[in-house]
């Protein structure tokens, strides 16, 4: 094996997110622009490619990843991938695969993944309501995510759902989404929206702190903060009255960079070492250069060497500029 991944600030590296796809069939307000440009087709890694990055990983200590987008399962033939990096699992290697989507496409595969070893996944959902649910995806159809989400737990996989919480859209809704998802044996997170990419939404109107929730739910709930770790940021409370877990993700008031983990591989083999920065390395240049693994174990090293200490989101008040020029989409959050 080759070396771990040890960053300047004594944080090794065991999460690796990677983003099959920065395409997606909806357009979520508060990530994409009505009208995306996305990378062109040719500048993608193919997934034998992917593979061979995700295994150098997994040789360097990685023992989590994570398939994002856009939408992970739009990519062609994604569960060529998804078998292979199936493989890797156990004998001291892989301890979880697993993806973030936006279960769309849960009910065509939801089998399959499970099949291929996949016994967790995340899947966003912001509103139970049709109507609102339309609003904030622009194109997507809350019953056939629904209808996925169905899928998933039949196959026997645990399905964590994801809202980022937005003032004024779904800051009421929320407790009632929760006891929902509670109620179907589903964990659930929500998530402070980050300023990322151009978009048309106003940042600022509907950026909601998540101590305001906190706050608010309390008033109706009991929350315990739980030790409860998955080696995501998010921080988890038990929910008396439901008996389930909600977690926090609190990238915007409560910084978590300290515990980071991760690192974030693009389509085109970019590896970012932090989601709000822009500094990030090649692989795919030194994939296609050359098959020997160390000079791969190499270049890695080297970009770990450059990990940040944290991101420095703001919400920009004056001017709903966002912080990080591209889109969550790249990389898949
Ligand atoms: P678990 O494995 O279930 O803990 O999932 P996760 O939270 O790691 O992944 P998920 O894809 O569900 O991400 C939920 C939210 O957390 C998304 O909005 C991500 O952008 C955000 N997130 C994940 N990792 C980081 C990170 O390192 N920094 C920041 N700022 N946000 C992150
Ligand atoms: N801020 C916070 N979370 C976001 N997501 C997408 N865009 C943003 C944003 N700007 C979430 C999605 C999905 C996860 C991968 O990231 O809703 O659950
Ligand atoms: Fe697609 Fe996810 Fe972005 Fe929504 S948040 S547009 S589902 S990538």
């Amino acid at each position: 094996n080759a070396d771990p991944m040890i960053d300047p600030f004594g944080r090794m590296v065991s999460y690796l997110r990677v983003s099959v796809t920065d395409r997606c069939d909806f357009r979520c307000t508060y990530c994409m622009a009505e009208h995306m440009v996305f990378l062109p087709k040719k500048d993608l890694l193919s997934l034998e490619e992917m593979e061979r990055l995700c295994s150098a990983f997994i040789d360097k200590g990685v023992k989590k990843i994570r398939l994002t987008g856009g939408e992970p399962l739009v990519r062609h033939n994604i569960m060529y991938l998804v078998r292979a990096l199936g493989g890797k699992l156990g004998a001291g290697g892989l301890e979880e695969l697993t993806l973030t989507t936006n279960g769309s496409q849960l009910s065509r595969y939801a089998a399959e993944l499970a099949e291929c070893g996949v016994r967790r996944i995340n899947v966003s959902v912001d509103t139970l309501d049709p109507v609102k649910f339309k609003q904030i995806t622009r194109t997507g159809d809350l019953s056939k995510v629904l209808a996925g989400i169905d899928a998933a737990q039949a196959a026997g996989i645990h399905v964590k759902l994801n809202a980022v919480a937005l003032k004024d859209f779904n800051e009421r809704e929320i407790p009632e989404i929760m006891r929902w998802a509670h109620g179907r044996g589903m964990d659930m997170t929500v998530i402070e929206t980050m300023p990322m990419g151009e978009i048309e939404e106003d940042r600022t109107d509907r950026y909601l702190p998540l101590s305001e929730l906190r706050q608010s739910l309390e008033q109706q709930f009991t929350l315990e903060n739980i030790p409860y770790r998955t080696g995501g940021p998010a921080r988890y409370v038990e929910v008396a009255e439901t008996g389930g877990r909600l977690g926090f993700i609190t990238p915007m008031t409560h910084n978590f960079c300290e515990s980071c983990n991760r690192v974030r591989l693009t389509c085109t083999g970019t590896l970012y070492m932090c989601l709000g920065q822009e500094d990030a390395a090649d692989l795919r240049a030194v994939l296609r250069e050359t098959d020997d693994d160390t000079v791969l174990s190499a270049a890695i090293d080297e970009a770990i060497r450059r990990k940040p200490k944290g991101h420095d989101f703001i919400i920009d008040r004056t001017h709903n500029r966002p912080a990080v020029a591209r889109h969550m989409s790249v990389t898949g959050g």
